[in-house]
């Protein structure tokens, strides 16, 4: 059976992603069928897309009369057996295996040859299909919530998914106007593998006593462009919810270090500070609003004008700085050497992945300090450093005092390994590259999926091309040999793609 733009959907499961899901196919003019076996759950759903639907009337987004036709074309139920005439069902209850496997023979008994979608976040769509009738019309249909909002859907195949199927499905997202991607079942599918590093660098850099909550989630903001840091992200999403899919990413991957729980984490969900929802998590809310608890580190600048400073070697993705400090009058005087800046008695570097403290026990010099990568050096009002163990303290505020001269803030964290953006961009690189080496899908479809699951400003891969794959490799390089731990090896596709050069996009 082809799935096509006549095809009936039903939707199972009424909750906050299958009213959402709903309403997405009506607008798209598709016959739905609203299944959900908990009284008062299909009236509450058709209520929230009533009101949601008339909000765009009221701005301007939708006529009355598309949004007449649209609830017209959503009938909800909650008798199973309405659903009889679907093509395609798309299943949204509660994520269990045991009790979604019961509820698709219940389907397939009623349905006939219907195709089912699984918008499972967790289970393997080739273990759903176990035990099917027809295991080849099980695909997985993976929405981001707010359904009708966020526009990824990741199309996933379990092992005997029917190929033309698989298409179809793809094919229907993007006619309701989604960004579908092709994913290979597996745990985490993209998203939710490849974001944790972001959540989990930061709680380890809290945990190390590098910065504080309000900076790390600052610099994310700033240097990264990113909507929300990590730590208010996981306020956002629940440290429970986000704890427990941390968990079974974990288990699913059977305990590789590069997944690994944070201790911190599971405190705060188990006390109950579970983020905006219970009022107080790694902030505190008040009417819906995050109270910041500690201000951000900023470095007060020396009064010093920094009038001449000397650029040794390439800062790589840094050179955007050049022009900057010239066009502040800046003399920058250009010269061979390991890629630093240096004025007065100090030296700046751009990080690498090890401490500013190792370079100056390398170099046998105090005044060392680096700064951190930034996703454009011309627009962000923040650049953060770190400073040597050894530096005097003049140094931050001297560097601070240049940065002035750019109108640009500085951040300070404590020494630490690849800081906070380098950090954490190399740490979704390697996994981005890893989910591609595994098979689960393309190097485009990673940056779609970031870019539209999470909205990442840019995807790992764009990322990677802007920074240069041999600087992510010395980077997560220096990582694993600073911690001795093999969450940060390497993957191979990053040796590969060094070796052979080049960029991910052309
Ligand atoms: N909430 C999210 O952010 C999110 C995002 C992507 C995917 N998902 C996945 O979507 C699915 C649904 O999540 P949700 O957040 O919408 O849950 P929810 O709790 O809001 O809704 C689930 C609905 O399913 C109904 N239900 C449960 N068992 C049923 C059964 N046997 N027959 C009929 N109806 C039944 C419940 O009455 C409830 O209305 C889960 O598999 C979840 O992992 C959730």
């Amino acid at each position: 059976m082809r799935i096509d733009s006549n095809s009936i959907i039903g939707i199972v499961g009424a909750g906050i992603m299958g009213r959402g899901i709903a309403q997405v196919a009506a607008k798209a003019g598709h016959k739905v069928i609203l299944y959900d076996n908990w009284d008062g759950a299909v009236d509450n759903a058709m209520n929230i897309n009533e009101k949601e639907l008339s909000k765009l009337v009221e701005k301007g987004k939708m006529t009355q009369e598309t949004k007449d036709k649209t609830i017209s074309l959503m009938t909800p139920t909650m008798q199973i057996e309405d659903l009889a005439p679907c093509d395609l069902i798309i299943e949204a209850i509660i994520e269990n295996k045991e009790i979604k496997q019961e509820i698709f023979k219940q389907l397939e008994d009623i349905c006939g040859d219907v195709c089912i979608a699984s918008n499972t976040s967790s289970i393997s769509i080739s273990a759903l299909a176990n035990g099917l009738k027809r295991p080849d019309r099980m695909v997985g249909m993976h929405f981001f919530n707010p359904a009708p909002i966020m526009k990824l859907v990741e199309v996933i195949s379990g092992l005997q998914s029917d190929k033309q199927l698989v298409e179809d499905v793809y094919n229907l997202a993007n006619s309701w106007g989604k960004k579908a991607v092709f994913v290979k079942s597996s745990p985490g599918f993209i998203v939710n593998r490849i974001a944790r590093p972001f959540y989990a660098e930061a709680l380890r850099l809290y945990e190390e006593g590098v910065s504080t909550f309000a900076t790390i989630d600052e610099v994310a903001r700033t240097s990264g462009r990113f909507k929300m840091g990590p730590f208010e992200l996981m306020d956002l999403i629940g440290n429970d919810t986000n704890y427990s899919v941390t968990e079974s990413t974990f288990n699913s991957y059977y305990q590789d270090s590069r997944f690994n729980p944070s201790l911190t984490q599971q405190e705060f969900s188990q006390a109950g500070l579970l983020g905006r929802k219970s009022g107080i998590g790694f902030y505190k809310y008040e009417d819906g609003k995050q109270l910041c608890r500690e201000k951000y580190n900023e470095v007060e600048p020396s009064n010093n004008k920094i009038s001449d400073i000397t650029v040794f070697g390439s800062l790589g993705v840094a050179n955007e700085l050049i022009p900057l400090f010239k066009k502040a009058g800046i003399n920058v005087i250009e010269d061979e050497g390991d890629g630093y800046i240096e004025f007065n008695d100090i030296k700046l570097f751009l990080t690498n992945g090890k401490m500013a403290s190792q370079i100056s026990k390398e170099l046998n010099e105090k005044n060392i300090a680096q700064f951190d990568i930034n996703i454009d050096y011309d627009l962000t009002d923040s650049i953060t450093i770190a400073t040597s163990l050894l530096a005097q303290k003049h140094v931050e505020k001297n560097i601070a005092a240049l940065f002035t001269q750019i109108g640009k803030r500085t951040l300070i964290i404590k020494d630490s390994p690849a800081m906070v953006i380098s950090r954490t961009i190399s740490m979704l690189v390697n996994e981005a590259s890893s989910t591609v080496t595994n098979g689960v899908c393309d190097e485009a479809s990673v940056d779609i999926a970031m870019e539209n699951g999470v909205n990442y400003p840019i995807g790992p891969f764009k990322w990677a091309d802007k920074l240069g794959i041999d600087f992510i490799l010395e980077t997560l390089n220096n990582l694993e040999s600073f911690y001795k731990d093999t969450r940060y090896r390497v993957d191979r596709g990053i040796i590969e793609k060094s070796i052979i050069g080049g960029k991910y996009y052309e």
